[in-house]
């Protein structure tokens, strides 16, 4: 059975008190923003904190199965006055902030060199790449989960009306977003008035579909319901977990396939905790695999999804080139992590006395998003240091700020790199060569205008790729996606392309 766990009232009162905290601070944004001409007032808008409670407390273990090398949560009660700044690179943490506007999600209308289909092309089912069976699981798993006003019986939103579709949450919710954004095409494909690529359709029989997608937002729950409230023994994203998996094994579907043709979002590294392992025949759609055994998630069977960035997207045409970028390297984030980030530290004691090398610590206090975006606007290169997982929002980031990443994690995963070239647009370094000293600022230093301004256009040309939106757009971050599991249907390896990593 499922059983509606909704916040007590307990968590009313206090999300009241807090409600009238934020809008003082919200205030005090909107008005500085009106007094800070070089910061745009919409990137304020977006990251604006919304009334939630922000310190609670993951209560994941990971029992009886010593799968995950997890650190324990980073839950940081931070004070008050700092709760609209973002910290960039933290899984942990999570802040509210006012939903993002789907549709002010910019679709930047560039060559699209994979698959595409005309933008007026209506979706013939016949065409589609992907069918896809969606099941009807209870609102609780999905949209349920977010503040969504629906009717007692209603278990999908109208998504015909693109200005009322549900918003996800804004803040660094946003991160692990793509469970949202698949779930709206999902059922958009069936909208004959919505205009959008036709990779994938859903299909009403099972039978006919070449996956099934369980739409469960797992980052979402891992993110917001994390907390065992009141006299609950176990947090409701613990609880809907379970939930799935008994839904999940006892479904024809399931039971046919063995659960191989179905596909999971958990894009958030926490997310899935307790079931991934029960689940791991399934194809998921992840961040990397830094907290999977390769059992469980490996290239040939899952899907790497990017990060929705946090940073806003550079236009094409306001895009600073070579000469407008002063800075020569930017990196901001938490320079000491847990777990494989000991090369962050090392880089900071090489980099931090070096000219034109933007290294700091991009703490809660700091407001992490503007100096993120101001920062890598006026760099010519953004380092990507493996942090606490090998994957962060950060890369996602640089590519819509056309800032070159250069990319220093060894075990991370690249979204699409079966037909998207890294080395066109980002320079990878091995770790071992990374921390030579010298190395690094060398090797940026020799990348001279030509080379740079290329790479500088290829990210002109890539970075819609990275895009989430609604409705999606041929060749967008859901379109890719979708694409890249049509790729995995013909059950070929997937093989990616060499990346070329730059040597001493
Ligand atoms: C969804 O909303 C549109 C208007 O936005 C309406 O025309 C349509 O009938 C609605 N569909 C359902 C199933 O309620
Ligand atoms: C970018 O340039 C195009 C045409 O060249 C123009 O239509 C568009 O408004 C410009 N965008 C911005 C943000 O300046």
């Amino acid at each position: 059975m499922l059983e509606k766990s909704m916040p007590t009232s307990r968590l009313l009162l206090s999300i009241t008190a807090f409600s009238m905290f934020f809008l003082i601070i919200s205030s005090f944004f909107l008005f500085h923003s009106v007094i800070n001409p070089f910061i745009p007032s919409s990137v304020f808008k977006q990251f604006v904190v919304e009334s939630e409670p922000i310190d609670y407390t993951p209560d994941y273990k990971p029992e009886g199965n010593n799968e995950q090398p997890i650190e324990q949560p980073l839950v940081v009660p931070l004070p008050p006055s700092s709760i609209s700044m973002i910290e960039l690179d933290t899984h942990n943490k999570v802040e509210e902030a006012m939903p993002i506007d789907p549709h002010e999600a910019t679709s930047l209308n560039k060559k699209i060199d994979v698959h595409v289909l005309s933008k007026k092309e209506a979706c013939n089912p016949n065409k589609a790449l992907l069918k896809v069976y969606m099941y009807d699981m209870p609102r609780e798993f999905h949209f349920g989960l977010l503040d969504w006003k629906a009717s007692p019986n209603q278990i999908w939103p109208n998504v015909s009306d693109i200005k009322h579709v549900p918003r996800y949450p804004g803040g660094l919710n946003l991160q692990h977003s793509m469970e949202y954004w698949l779930t709206l095409d999902l059922l958009s494909s069936n909208v004959k008035k919505i205009v959008r690529p036709c990779s994938v359709i859903r299909v009403e029989n099972p039978s006919q579909a070449d996956f099934i997608f369980v739409p469960f937002f797992a980052s979402l729950s891992y993110n917001r319901f994390s907390k065992v409230l009141g006299k609950e023994k176990v947090s409701l994203n613990r609880r809907l977990q379970d939930q799935l998996v008994d839904f999940l094994l006892s479904r024809p579907e399931w039971i046919k396939s063995g659960g191989k043709d179905h596909i999971i979002v958990a894009h958030h590294p926490n997310s899935l905790l307790y079931v991934r392992k029960k689940l791991g025949s399934a194809r998921f759609i992840l961040a990397d695999f830094g907290r999977y055994v390769a059992k469980t998630a490996n290239l040939n069977k899952d899907v790497i999804a990017p990060y929705q960035h946090v940073v806003p997207s550079i236009s094409n045409n306001n895009s600073a080139p070579f000469e407008q970028r002063p800075t020569l390297a930017f990196f901001q984030g938490a320079i000491y992590r847990k777990d494989g980030g000991a090369i962050r530290q090392e880089l900071f004691y090489l980099l931090k006395d070096e000219k034109d090398v933007h290294f700091a610590f991009g703490s809660a206090q700091k407001s992490g998003v503007r100096e993120a975006r101001n920062g890598m606007g006026s760099s010519k290169f953004c380092l990507n240091i493996a942090g606490d997982t090998p994957s962060s929002n950060r890369l996602f980031d640089a590519i819509v700020s056309h800032c070159v990443p250069v990319i220093i994690s060894d075990n991370i995963e690249l979204p699409y790199e079966d037909v998207l070239d890294y080395s066109e647009f980002s320079v990878l370094v091995w770790g071992s060569y990374a921390v030579k000293p010298g190395f690094l600022v060398n090797l940026l230093k020799g990348i001279k205008r030509d080379e740079w301004m290329k790479m500088w256009e290829k990210l002109k040309e890539v970075a819609h790729h990275f895009e989430y939106q609604y409705p999606s757009q041929p060749g967008d971050a859901v379109d890719m996606t979708w694409q890249a599991l049509a790729r995995k249907k013909s059950g070929v390896k997937m093989k990616r392309i060499d990346r070329r990593y730059r040597m001493p």
